[in-house]
């Protein structure tokens, strides 16, 4: 899969992005993401990417042709399966997305700054909108590497078990049950009884159950959803 991601401030997303389960995707090519500094398509000398609002109000605007210009450009190199605009005010990002986003050949990100684009940009270029949650960040960038590191963890033989992906919390709307590890008993805290027995199919239903119950605790509205 291939992943660009268009930032105005693209040293931002280096680290995420370099590390772990993530820069081992990058090394066996099952991903490469590329980041595109906005700023080298901005307007005159001074490279300008912001202006003031139509309309008056706070806040800059990130103008429309640094990015159409950047966009026209990535597109003219490849096709895009989604062109998503990482902002709160859209739907927020779940699983299933992230799923479903998992499968696609070639995604462009955009972020945004200040008070966000115009919105022609998100008229004319934009297939999908993405929230990471609602609260609002200084800029899109910190939301877009939230957006890859769930999705690329997905794509196959990226995590060596996969069963592991298969198993996380929400891949079947439900949190995960609790794990444990030696020792067995910690200052007279112990293990449940049931993960010591060697009997796995009673230790699925016990796995089944916890997950049901906290899912019904901490997340309602997960259950409620179905
Ligand atoms: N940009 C600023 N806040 C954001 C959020 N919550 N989700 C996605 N992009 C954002």
């Amino acid at each position: 899969m291939r992943i660009d991601i268009i930032s105005v401030a693209p040293n931002l997303l280096e680290s995420p992005f370099s590390h772990s389960i993530i820069k081992r995707a990058q090394d066996k090519s099952l991903a490469e993401i590329t980041i595109h500094d906005l700023r080298e398509f901005g307007l005159g000398n001074y490279k300008q990417i912001d202006d003031t609002q139509f309309g008056g109000g706070a806040g800059m605007v990130m103008m429309i042709e640094p990015i159409a210009n950047c966009i026209r450009k990535l597109q003219s190199e490849r096709d895009y399966d989604e062109i998503i605009y990482m902002t709160p005010d859209a739907k927020t990002l779940n699983q299933s997305t992230a799923n479903t986003l998992s499968l696609k050949e070639n995604i462009l990100i955009l972020t945004g700054h200040y008070k966000g684009v115009d919105q022609r940009i998100r008229d004319l270029f934009i297939t999908k909108e993405i929230s990471i949650g609602d609260y609002v960040l200084t800029g899109g960038e910190l939301a877009a590497a939230v957006l890859v590191d769930a999705i690329v963890r997905l794509i196959p033989g990226v995590i060596g078990d996969e069963q592991s992906a298969l198993t996380d919390s929400f891949q079947d709307n439900l949190l995960s049950p609790p794990v444990y590890t030696r020792p067995s008993d910690f200052e007279g805290n112990k293990v449940p009884e049931i993960l010591l027995s060697g009997n796995f199919p009673k230790i699925e239903d016990w796995r089944s159950d916890q997950a049901y119950k906290r899912t019904k605790e901490i997340r309602p509205d997960l259950i409620a959803d179905e």
